[in-house]
């Protein structure tokens, strides 16, 4: 672990422009420096730095971030690997963390077992390619598979004998302790007994992203016997099954490179594959993909093409899996292969280019794919129409960008032949409900900053309004310190500074109102919580947010360039910049939170309303209503009235 204060010296002296030089031409245009994105291909450049800010963006990809996000980004590295490579170049000395016993322990652990996986795999290789039993036995068997022997060397492919212990007695020999053969899973003990896990197979080395040997898969040569066809290394401290993809190690560089990622099934699948010259695949291993593996491969591109075998039974099955990957924001394919192939048997039949444009032709996005397939059996059934509606609904709805949701909305309207209306009427249901379980679970029982006498009631403040809370966002990270205004409260009294980020904050906790949107609501907080404590917090600390999603988020705000607004002075007309015209800007934004707020509620009111006067609901309940109807306009024509003089001399 790095320490903390090396950390912050890191982020303190590295400078993005000298960061971002080493691997771009910068050209100065103005306050920042403009070069060609290094993540996608331009001949024009809008890859822009800005040395005040310390961030990067590029306006054709949308790739941005700081210092450190430019390096694990370029250099596909993890964060703390990031780290270490800024205080390099800066010379600055990386403190370590003080481990505890326990972490020790846990390094020490870790270590042992890369020592022993990497120990195992070079004997297995050896095995397979020295040892007459695995050249008679391992080694055909991958040649009859089609495996060439480059790609038997390049993926580190072995053999274990099959003998009961040979691996384990030659491990011990080379002072390997049981222990961690035991931990690694090469070993099994039971009771007095010790047997290799793995004899008699095939070995798939499993490596990590870094290139060690994490773990193995090995695979059974027998036809008749009833053991698993595939055995792998069990969980350990070094081997996380649903971390790792099978393959991404040699597909990373692939991947980046052509913005698209391959996803199979199996070991043969990614090894055949990249044997016919296709190199960003990587396996699931045979089991539904879990949120860490999306991440990863997230790392790397937003566009995953999942290759099906033709004659997959599963792939109904595998369709609500995929939500996952679309809740994670990635672009989803689907290819489906002709019936009876694998990726393993189809890419051994064809040439790259044949396998490519074969891929180009026929995967289809998902979502189109899905609504497809389904809809063929749902035809006449309006009972399963309706389960099919609403089962795309759902995948629908977990995307997180809207415009895309606009589209499949589109979409499947004219494939399902439903009015799109009904379509992001469920739609926006589905959101509403998991957001507001999201909201309630992240609510704190103990914040300390709560203030009563609501303006706006309180009954209406669970509406969201997505461009106005990141407007205020926008507000409060680029001027949250400067002042919006000075006030007396007695002539004789020492005139108080009011900050954009003080009226902010009391306008929303006045009134009781809680940004919706969680990624808002996390900095709003963090604002707050440094406001409370009487400090100052900058820009950085957010562009440098441990939460890739704020840091992305606020790198992206202090990015936008500035919406520039013609003032009208006797002279004439001029530009006034954002920061000039805050007093009027802050206030205004504000109002017409809580106005859309209102208008939102006003709308839900009356509906309530008038059903309740259709299904001739009780005296009370109607009265109830008619109040909260009433209470909301009176509002609003305050906030109307207000208008005239809200922004501050
Ligand atoms: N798998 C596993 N354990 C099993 C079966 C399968 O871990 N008992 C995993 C393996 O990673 C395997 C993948 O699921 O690669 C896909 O399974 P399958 O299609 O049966 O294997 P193939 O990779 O096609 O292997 P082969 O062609 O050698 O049968
Ligand atoms: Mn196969």
């Amino acid at each position: 672990m790095i320490d903390h204060n090396t950390i912050q010296k890191i982020i303190d002296t590295a400078e993005i422009t000298e960061v971002v030089q080493d691997f771009v031409n910068l050209k100065k245009r103005g306050v920042n420096y403009l070069g060609l994105c290094p993540f996608h291909n331009e001949k024009t450049p809008s890859f822009t730095v800005s040395p005040s800010k310390g961030i990067y963006k590029c306006f054709g990809c949308g790739k941005g971030g700081n210092a450190v996000n430019f390096v694990m980004e370029h250099e596909h590295l993890g964060y703390p690997e990031a780290l270490k490579y800024l205080a390099k170049k800066y010379n600055i000395e990386v403190v370590e963390k003080e481990l505890t016993a326990e972490e020790i322990q846990q390094q020490n652990e870790r270590d042992s077992l890369l020592v022993a996986t990497k120990f195992a795999n070079t004997y297995f290789q050896e095995k397979l390619h020295k040892h007459n039993d695995g050249r008679a036995i391992g080694l055909s068997y991958f040649k009859e598979r089609g495996f060439r022997e480059n790609i038997i060397k390049k993926f580190e492919l072995g053999y274990s004998l099959d003998v009961r212990d040979a691996f384990t007695i030659a491990a011990k020999e080379k002072g390997f302790k049981i222990d961690y053969l035991e931990k690694s899973g090469l070993t099994i003990v039971k009771e007095n007994n010790q047997y290799d896990r793995f004899r008699g197979r095939v070995i798939f080395p499993i490596h990590g992203l870094s290139g060690n040997v994490i773990g193995f898969g090995g695979r059974i040569l027998k036809k008749d016997v009833k053991a698993a066809k595939y055995l792998n290394s069990p969980e350990s401290e070094i081997y996380h099954k649903s971390r790792i993809l099978y393959g991404m190690y040699f597909a990373k560089k692939s991947i980046t490179q052509h913005d698209k990622c391959y996803l199979v099934e199996g070991y043969t699948d990614v090894i055949s594959m990249h044997q016919s010259g296709i190199e960003n695949v990587v396996a699931s291993s045979g089991t539904s993909l879990t949120v860490e593996q999306i991440r990863l491969i997230k790392r790397f591109t937003p566009h995953v093409t999942i290759i099906y075998d033709g004659d997959a039974a599963g792939i109904k099955a595998s369709l609500r899996g995929i939500d996952l990957v679309l809740e994670q924001g990635l672009n989803v394919k689907v290819l489906l292969l002709p019936d009876g192939e694998d990726p393993d048997s189809f890419a051994k039949k064809h040439s790259a280019t044949e396998l490519t444009s074969f891929i180009n032709d026929n995967e289809e996005d998902f979502i189109t794919f899905k609504t497809r397939l389904l809809s063929k059996e749902a035809k006449s059934d309006p009972v399963k129409k309706a389960n099919l509606i609403s089962d795309i609904v759902r995948s629908i709805s977990v995307i997180p960008e809207n415009i895309t949701r606009t589209v499949y909305i589109k979409e499947c309207s004219s494939i399902l032949n439903i009015n799109e209306k009904v379509l992001y009427g469920e739609i926006n249901k589905i959101r509403r409900r998991t957001y507001e379980k999201e909201y309630k679970r992240s609510l704190s029982p103990d914040s300390t900053f709560q203030q009563a006498s609501p303006s706006v009631p309180s009954f209406v403040s669970d509406i969201y309004s997505e461009a106005q809370e990141k407007e205020l966002i926008r507000l409060l990270l680029l001027y949250g310190d400067k002042t919006l205004y000075t006030y007396q409260e007695d002539k004789y009294d020492d005139e108080r500074i009011v900050s954009v980020s003080e009226y902010i904050i009391s306008e929303i906790l006045n009134d009781d109102l809680e940004f919706k949107n969680l990624i808002y609501k996390q900095i709003f907080q963090e604002y707050l919580e440094a406001v409370n404590q009487g400090k100052f917090i900058e820009n950085k600390h957010f562009v440098y947010h441990q939460d890739p999603e704020i840091s992305k988020l606020s790198a992206d705000l202090l990015s936008k360039p500035y919406t520039l607004s013609k003032i009208f002075t006797k002279a004439g007309a001029h530009v006034a910049t954002e920061e000039s015209i805050l007093k009027k800007l802050v206030p205004e934004t504000i109002i017409t939170y809580k106005r859309k707020i209102l208008e939102v509620a006003q709308k839900d009111a009356s509906n309530k309303l008038l059903k309740a006067q259709e299904q001739k609901a009780s005296l009370d309940e109607l009265n109830n209503l008619q109040k909260e109807f009433m209470q909301i306009n009176s509002v609003i024509s305050a906030i109307s009235r207000d208008r005239g003089w809200i922004a501050f001399k």
